[in-house]
C-alpha cells in the first residue's frame, strides 16, 4: 500500500480510518473522497481531499489517474435501514459502486478493501457461534448487496487477479462521527442520550443480542487484513470479525456504572426490530483469528469506560 484511496470517507469508518491511515503511510499518501457530508477541517488540512461519485465510474478514473492509487478501501454505501427505505438507491450505491470500484481495480491493478457485515446473514442462518461458510440468503436489499459483494470480490480476485479483501462488520460504536441509518445505531445512541439525558428509548428490543465491535479495533482489522501475507489467506473476501455480543439491557446495565441516574426503557421500531432478528447473536470469527491473527482489544466494559470519557469530552467541547 503506497497511494491510497478511500471512499466514503466522510462516514463513520471514513472519518477514523483516514486518520489512521495518513498516521501510518503519510498524509499525502491517503486521499479521502466524500460525497455529501462535508469534510471535518483536518480532512482537509492532513492530505488531499476530493469528492466522488461512487456511481460514476468516470468519476474514479480520474481520481485514481490524478494521483495513481495502488490501494482503494471502498467504503460508501447507505446503512440497513435507509437501504430498506429506498432500495433502488441502494442497489445503485451499495452494489454499483463495488463494481465500479472493481473494474477499475482490475484495469488499474490496485488492491481493493471491501465491509461487509452481519447484515450478510438471514433468518436461516444459524444465530449463534454463526460459522464463516454457512447459509447467508439475507432478506433485507443491504444484505443483498453485502453478499453480492463478497462473491463479487471473490470473482475478482479468481478471475482477474484483483487482491480483494474484507471483513464482515459486526455493529460499530464510535463517538467521533455518528452512523447513518443502520440497526446497530441503537449501541451509539444510547451513549448521546445517556450523557445528555440520562435516559434512552431504545428501538430493539431487550434481548436482541448482536454483534459489535468499538472503532478502534474495526480500523486495525481493515489495515491488518491488508498487510497480512496473502498466501496465508484462505477465505480472502469476508471474514467473521466480532469483539462482543450484547443485548439493550447489558449495555445499558454497564453504562449505569458511570451514570447511576440512567435508565432505559423501549420503543421498538418493528422494521429494525425484524432486520436485527434475522442477524448473528454472535459469529465464530475463528478463521481471521487463524489466517491473520485477527485479536480484538476492545470487550463491552472497556469500550463502555472509552466511549463515554471521551463522548463526555466531545460534548463538553462543544457546548
Ligand atoms: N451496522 C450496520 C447496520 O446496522 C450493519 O453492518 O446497518
Amino acid at each position: 500500500m503506497r497511494r491510497i484511496l478511500v471512499t466514503g470517507a466522510t462516514g463513520q469508518i471514513g472519518s477514523e480510518l483516514v486518520p489512521a491511515l495518513r498516521k501510518k503511510y503519510g498524509g499525502d499518501n491517503v486521499i479521502a473522497a466524500g460525497h455529501k457530508r462535508k469534510p471535518q477541517q483536518d480532512f482537509i488540512q492532513q492530505g488531499p481531499y476530493t469528492t466522488l461519485d461512487i456511481t460514476k465510474i468516470d468519476s474514479l478514473e480520474r481520481v485514481l489517474q490524478e494521483y495513481q492509487v495502488d490501494t482503494i478501501f471502498h467504503l460508501s454505501a447507505l446503512l440497513s435501514a435507509v437501504a430498506e427505505k429506498n432500495p433502488q438507491a441502494a442497489w445503485e450505491v451499495n452494489m454499483g459502486g463495488l463494481y465500479n470500484v472493481l473494474e477499475i481495480s482490475r484495469k488499474n491493478s490496485c488492491a481493493v478493501f471491501f465491509p461487509s457485515s452481519i447484515g450478510a446473514f438471514g433468518p436461516n442462518t444459524p444465530r449463534n457461534n454463526t460459522p464463516q461458510d454457512t447459509i447467508q440468503r439475507p432478506n433485507t436489499m443491504y444484505g443483498v448487496c453485502k453478499v453480492s459483494g463478497e462473491l463479487l470480490c471473490n470473482y475478482y480476485f479468481t478471475h482477474f487477479g484483483v487482491d480483494t479483501r474484507g471483513v464482515r462488520y459486526p455493529g460499530l460504536i464510535s463517538y467521533k462521527t455518528p452512523p447513518g441509518g443502520g440497526t446497530t445505531d441503537y449501541a451509539v445512541d444510547i451513549f448521546h442520550h445517556a450523557i445528555q439525558e440520562k435516559e434512552y428509548a431504545s428501538f430493539l428490543d431487550q434481548g436482541t443480542y448482536l454483534d459489535m465491535m468499538y472503532m478502534p479495533d474495526a480500523i486495525r482489522a481493515a489495515i491488518e487484513l491488508m498487510e497480512a501475507d496473502q498466501h496465508q489467506l484462505k477465505h480472502r473476501n469476508a471474514f467473521n470479525i466480532t469483539a462482543m455480543s450484547f443485548a439493550p439491557e447489558e449495555l445499558a446495565a454497564q453504562i449505569k456504572k458511570y451514570i447511576p441516574g440512567f435508565s432505559i426503557s423501549y420503543q421498538v421500531d418493528p422494521v429494525r426490530q425484524a432486520i436485527a432478528d434475522s442477524w448473528p447473536r454472535h459469529m465464530d470469527d475463528s478463521a481471521a483469528r487463524n489466517e491473520w491473527g485477527w485479536k480484538p482489544a476492545y470487550n463491552l466494559e472497556d469500550m463502555t469506560k472509552d466511549m463515554i470519557e471521551r463522548l463526555s469530552q466531545k460534548i463538553d467541547e462543544t457546548l
